[in-house]
């Protein structure tokens, strides 16, 4: 029996239909949310993912929060599943970047791991999967290793939490006796076929932002005369596309890592299944993205003219127009995974992937506009479950 954290979320969720694909009984700790029971939650996003019906009878949902100690179990029902967990998968975390919310972020990602752990060592669970991040590696740039990093600098609360908890998990897993794997991912996007996802944050965020402005001026330019747009350099040009002098600071070598979620799950069982030993896993794409290839995507995508990327020394050349002052605004919390120099190495993963003939596909012009198409058409997340 494996249980399973953040089931309810964008990994959480994938990783859980593989495993029950794969025959696997399946413990969901989940939470309420929205009016929806933990259980009704999870029913849905399995019939989004496709999951048949006759494999639903190998899930459990338990409704639980980690942040409180016991994780808010009934006593009667953590008992029970203390004899039957074999195996912990530990997804859920917050995924918040934002200093102001340290608290909380320190309360999800080491309080609730801590509680996780402690149900971990009282059970019988032998296996421990920590579904962690490949920017634990903090502010550096050049080779990460696949191995347990003390950073001397973080970008932010999240970085370091994950960072923390890595320590954490190691030390109390070494102790017990339960065997670790860590599994660290670089920015997660939808599927590189279908471009289904049900997070729509980091890759998709400066996407959206572009797309929030082009709305934003093209309405100003057609019901009110376009004095803001005009403020702002924006115009539509003959053919009706939307001008937008933006430049977008890129640094010369750097880029972004950006993995499918298909991959990742893909990569996930076969190094859950390709172990033996306890260890640290890099799932990462070995090329990273030109965010110079992002900008020329969307352009073409969304119809826009003006976005360009600009070295360091030609930016400070000319100082930042209003609308650039806006963009980097909205972006500041991306701007170092999206100029981003460190080199994951995958001395530990690469083998088994490369056992299993799996290599992360590229991000490309067709990936990207599906996984665009389905971001809009679901409006972003809003209608996901309505389609
Ligand atoms: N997405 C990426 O690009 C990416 C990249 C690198 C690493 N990761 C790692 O992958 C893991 C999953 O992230 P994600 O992208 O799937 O994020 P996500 O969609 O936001 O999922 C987060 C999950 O954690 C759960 N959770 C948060 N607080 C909780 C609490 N107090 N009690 C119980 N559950 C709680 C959420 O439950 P609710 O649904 O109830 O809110 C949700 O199931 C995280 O460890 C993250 O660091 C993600």
């Amino acid at each position: 029996m494996i249980l399973i954290t953040g089931g309810t979320g964008f990994l959480g969720a994938h990783i859980a239909a593989y495993l029950i694909e794969q025959g696997e009984e399946v413990i969901f700790l989940a939470r309420s949310k929205q009016g929806l029971s933990a259980a009704d939650r999870v029913d849905r996003l399995l019939d989004w993912l496709g999951v048949a019906a006759d494999r639903k009878k190998n899930v459990r949902v338990v409704e639980g929060r980690i942040e409180h100690p016991a994780l808010a179990l009934e006593p009667d029902l953590s008992a029970s599943m203390f004899r039957e967990i074999d195996e912990i998968v530990h997804c859920a975390s917050s995924t918040s970047f934002a200093e102001r919310k340290r608290a909380e972020v320190e309360a999800v990602n080491l309080d609730g791991l801590r509680h996780v752990l402690d149900l971990a060592e009282r059970s019988r669970c032998r296996r421990f999967h920590l579904v962690s991040t490949a920017y634990v590696a903090g502010r550096t740039s050049g080779p990460c290793p696949e191995e347990i990093v003390h950073p001397t600098a973080f970008t932010n609360v999240y970085e370091e939490t994950k960072c923390r908890a890595e320590w954490l998990t190691s030390e109390r897993c070494a102790k017990a006796g339960i065997r670790l794997s860590i599994y660290r991912t670089s920015i997660v996007y939808g599927h590189s076929e279908t471009g289904r996802s049900l997070l729509f944050n980091a890759l998709y965020y400066p996407v959206r932002t572009a797309l929030f402005l082009k709305n934003l001026y093209e309405t100003d330019i057609r019901e009110r005369g376009g004095r803001k747009a005009a403020e702002m350099g924006v115009r539509l040009d003959g053919d009706g596309w939307t001008v937008m002098p933006i430049r977008i600071l890129v640094g010369d070598g750097a880029g972004i890592n950006v993995v499918p979620i298909d991959f990742f799950v893909r990569a996930f069982g076969s190094i859950r299944e390709g172990t033996s030993d306890s260890g640290v896993f890099h799932i990462v794409n070995s090329r990273q993205t030109r965010l110079e290839d992002i900008i020329e995507y969307t352009q073409a995508l969304f119809r826009i003219q003006g976005i360009s990327a600009c070295p360091a020394q030609e930016m400070e050349g000319k100082p930042r127009n209003a609308l650039e002052a806006v963009f980097e605004t909205y972006l500041e919390a991306y701007g170092p995974y999206m100029r981003d120099r460190r080199i994951f190495g995958t001395e530990r993963a690469g083998p088994i992937l490369d056992k299993k003939g799996l290599r992360c596909p590229d991000l490309t012009c067709d990936s990207f506009k599906r996984c665009l198409d389905y971001a809009v058409d679901c409006d972003w997340g809003r209608r996901l479950f309505q389609r």
